[in-house]
């Protein structure tokens, strides 16, 4: 990654990237310790530093209570929620002042980078203590909220955290299991929270400004143009797919060849199918990134096969087109294999758009710093998905090497980071300054 655009802007804005990247950065490889594949020998972690952090696992409590501590530093009011969420407050609860509610999730994928989710929460909590520290008052309360669950990897639920505070959370999603059969409620309480304290932590009804989420890019359009920050257009929209696949399991040695119906098989050429029709439709992109198979063992036949598909494009269009082609596909694979198959919908977002008055305070904050606006779209998905359900949202992208995310060697760098820090101050201020 280049320095180019660094070099361009006034000095003292380096300085000051750098004094607020530095210690961003530290907490940010803090954070990453919590994670339940520590080291580099653990059996399943294939690469050195990797990091997985799954919703109310022992490793997500460690870092939410690590969340609130940075919280408090800051001089926020905090708590972990019913839900697992940690929340931070300026000003006490309930005050009656409108909230401008900022920050992204804590979970992430397996083998993740470090800074996928926790960057935009350590961000802002970054941008309320140095405007603390210049003593500075918001006219308004800003409530920074590090989401438990965004990523929907370990229930086959998605964004928990920002569906439950934006009023969109479905209850029966509780009755949602793991791999090893343990519901979202009972990992819930296990955890701490409370289920029967979810609904009231919906923000409907109450004086919400808009939402405002820090994320790294996750793709390499900004490094390409050699700058540091962008201001998010829109975020496309995505539905997730899981199908059961089922055949006959049997001995691997006996049932000849052309008497078999092998769920595994019958799957493989549903992944090619779904590839096919993803590639052939602009726009369009589908991903099989979980499969199932059972009952696993070398020496039998695969009699079931569970596997997800990933669809998303930033027209809804496109996506509903691709949601329809990708299970014609799959059942037309099922008939030829002489298998059964399910779909199911386990997550179905559309595309949203950042609000054109959120865009433009994010675009002069940026400019203010020196550096040209940009504006791209997202393709990634992010809890301000949820949050536009509820209120006006704005993100600003981070430059990220080569663009890689859900991969731990994500990285970006200390300086652009604090540039998104001294970013969000200013937008503060001058939302606060437009009264
Ligand atoms: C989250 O990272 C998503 O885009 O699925
Ligand atoms: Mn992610
Ligand atoms: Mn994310």
């Amino acid at each position: 990654m280049t320095r180019t655009s660094l070099a361009s802007r006034p000095d003292r804005f380096d300085h000051e990237a750098f004094r607020l990247g530095e210690p961003l950065m530290a907490r940010l490889a803090h954070l990453a310790t919590f994670t339940s594949t520590p080291g580099t020998s653990t059996p399943g972690t294939s690469t050195p530093g990797s990091l997985t952090r799954l919703f109310l696992t022992p490793a997500h409590r460690a870092a939410a209570e690590q969340v609130a501590a940075w919280m408090r530093d800051a001089g926020l009011r905090t708590e972990i929620d019913a839900i697992g969420n940690v929340v931070g407050r300026t000003h006490p609860d309930g005050d009656g002042r409108p909230v401008l509610l900022m920050g992204s999730h804590i979970d992430t994928v397996r083998q993740a980078g470090r800074y996928d989710g926790a960057f935009g929460v350590l961000a802002a909590v970054a941008a309320l203590a140095e405007l603390r520290d210049q003593g500075r008052t918001l006219p308004f309360a800003v409530e920074v909220i590090a989401f438990g669950d965004e990523e929907g990897v370990r229930f086959p639920v998605t964004m928990t955290g920002s569906r439950v505070v934006a009023g969109c959370f479905d209850p029966a999603a509780l009755d949602a299991a793991d791999a090893d059969g343990v519901t979202l409620r009972d990992a819930l309480t296990a955890f701490g929270g409370d289920p029967a304290g979810i609904p009231g932590l919906s923000r409907v009804g109450r004086p919400v400004l808009g939402y405002v989420e820090a994320h790294i890019e996750q793709g390499p359009v900004l490094e390409a143009q050699d700058l540091p920050l962008g201001i998010v257009t829109a975020i496309a929209g995505a539905t997730r797919l899981r199908a059961t696949v089922t055949g006959t399991a049997g001995h691997a040695g006996t049932v000849p060849m052309s008497m078999r119906h092998d769920a595994l098989v019958a799957a493989s050429g549903m992944v090619m199918a779904v590839e096919h029709v993803a590639a052939n439709q602009r726009g369009l992109v589908a991903t099989v990134g979980q499969m199932l198979v059972r009952p696993g063992a070398p020496n039998s036949i695969p009699g079931e096969v569970e596997f997800t598909v990933d669809i998303r494009a930033a027209e809804d269009a496109v996506r509903l087109g691709g949601i329809a082609a990708v299970q014609h596909a799959i059942r037309q694979v099922a008939s030829e294999r002489g298998v059964s198959v399910q779909c199911h919908p386990i997550h179905d977002a559309p595309a949203v758009a950042c609000a054109p008055h959120l865009q433009a305070a994010l675009q002069a904050a940026i400019e203010g710093l020196g550096v040209p606006p940009l504006h791209l779209a997202s393709g990634a998905g992010h809890d301000a998905m949820m949050m536009a359900r509820l209120c006006p949202v704005g993100m600003i992208f981070t430059r990220c090497w080569r663009g890689i995310s859900h991969n731990p060697a994500e990285s970006i760098l200390a300086t652009d980071a604090g540039l998104t820090v001294l970013a969000l101050c200013a937008f503060l201020r001058a939302y606060a300054a437009a009264g």
